[in-house]
């Protein structure tokens, strides 16, 4: 009984190694995923024989140090030599390997995923491979845009940006009538979540819309802007409030005249018979505001508004007379200022043993959003709240009570684009 058991085995094993001779078949051309989905990276046997006592190793082709992606070997799957990012995230149907089928389904496909991938198998006494070639689709983030200001000319920079893309996306500035506006600057980068693209472009348009675009072959996202928002100034800084006639004619003969909608002796700047007039302008602006006397000739009659202050806020109208005609635009003119650092003040004690603390900075503009945080971050809720305006922005006073030892406690003024904190630290020596 025994010596025939050997014997079948050796004829077994021969007839094995003759047949054995097979084909390794990826898939025709690229393999399309899309990001966050599933994907089967195809490879098999020709003909179908079981490879399931056969050695199964895919790796990626175009990395360099560790290449593995999944192994299967002496009937069970061995990962623990694993690239990292592929963990948990690659599967061999075993049952699809007695059909000579050794797809991988790759769960979750991440843009780091793109590449070219070698599915081998070896049996005792013959091995073949075939490559795979994986492309990535994803859509990035909802595009951002973004004002960067004015310029002389009164042209408004905008920039759009948007990370996640792959493959590299299109971008396209439209106007409101659908027209395409060339991009200024273009900057992109590349990293493992895909492509960044930043571009940017100068709009003349008033009172219209904006559209950038990102578009892939299949995907496209969108954000708009509406060009009528109003000259934001920092405090301390310059500005440009754009005024300029269309069609671009020369004004130099004519009188310009900005001034305040909003206050009552209200001259900012004035502009006439080829001179600057400024004898009544309000005192505050006295040796603030410059025409471009220049630019006058192109129809340009911006003013330039230097050291900008809280009390620069509001509409200015801008108008401009020739001999026979005239005609006005207003400008609204927003002021952020940054105000002073926080100061953080101890109040004392109460029974229960907790600590009262007051918070209070001013000079901001517009009213500044207050938050008080703990050492984990975690905002605690105000008490009371103070708050009056003058003539250099918004004051505001907060208090809260700690009842936390041995804590930091932040005292954060924020504004959109500034932000101001002040730290406190309770220690437990009471
Ligand atoms: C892989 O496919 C991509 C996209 O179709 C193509 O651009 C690239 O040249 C291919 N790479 C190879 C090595 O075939
Ligand atoms: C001017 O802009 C501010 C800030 O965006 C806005 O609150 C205000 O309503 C605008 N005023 C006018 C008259 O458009």
């Amino acid at each position: 009984m025994k010596l025939i058991c050997l014997t079948l085995l050796i004829i077994s094993g021969i007839t094995d190694s003759r047949s054995e001779q097979y084909e390794v078949v990826g898939a025709a051309g690229p393999v399309l995923a899309v990001a966050g989905e599933d994907v089967i990276l195809p490879c098999s046997v020709k003909p179908s024989i079981s490879v399931v006592d056969m050695r199964v190793e895919w790796f990626r082709l175009d990395l360099r140090d560790s290449q593995l992606v999944h192994l299967y070997e002496d009937h069970v799957d061995k990962n623990t030599d694993q690239i990292q990012s592929y963990r948990e995230r690659t599967e061999l149907d075993h049952q699809e390997l007695q059909r000579g089928d050794a797809s991988l389904k790759l769960s979750s496909v991440r843009v780091s995923d793109e590449g070219l991938y070698k599915c081998f198998i070896q049996s005792r006494s013959w091995f073949d491979d075939a490559t795979v070639n994986v492309s990535v689709e994803a859509v990035g983030r909802p595009p951002v845009i973004t004002v960067d200001g004015f310029d002389h000319s009164g042209g408004l920079h905008l920039q759009c940006e948007s990370g996640g893309w792959n493959p590299e996306p299109d971008l396209e500035w439209l106007n409101s009538e659908g027209v395409r506006l060339s991009s200024g600057t273009t900057e992109k980068h590349r990293n493992t979540d895909g492509f960044s693209v930043k571009h940017t472009v100068t709009v003349y348009e008033r009172d219209s819309k904006i559209h950038c675009r990102f578009k892939l072959k299949h995907h496209m996202l969108e954000t708009l802007i509406i060009t009528t928002s109003p000259v934001l100034a920092v405090a301390g800084e310059d500005v440009i409030l754009p005024c300029s006639v269309k069609p671009s004619i020369s004004v130099v003969d004519m009188r310009v005249e900005w001034f305040r909608l909003d206050l009552r002796d209200s001259l900012v700047h004035l502009y006439d018979d080829h001179v600057d007039k400024n004898t009544d302008q309000i005192q505050s602006y006295r040796g603030r505001t410059e025409l471009i006397h220049q630019e006058l000739q192109r129809g340009d009659a911006s003013l330039k508004l230097s050291s900008v202050r809280v009390s620069d806020e509001g509409l200015y109208k801008c108008f401009i007379q020739s001999r026979s005609w005239y005609d006005d635009a207003t400008v609204n003119v927003s002021v952020e200022a940054g105000g002073r650092p926080p100061v953080i003040t101890v109040d004392g004690f109460d029974h229960s043993g907790g600590l009262h603390l007051q918070c209070e900075s001013g000079g901001w503009n517009p009213e500044p959003d207050l938050e008080w945080l703990n050492s984990e971050g975690v905002r605690l809720s105000s008490e009371t709240t103070e708050k009056h305006r003058n003539t250099d922005g918004f004051s505001v006073k907060h208090t809260v009570t700690v009842y936390e030892r041995v804590s930091k406690i932040h005292c954060r003024f924020r504004l959109k684009h500034h932000m101001l904190e002040t730290l406190i630290i309770t220690t437990s020596n009471y």
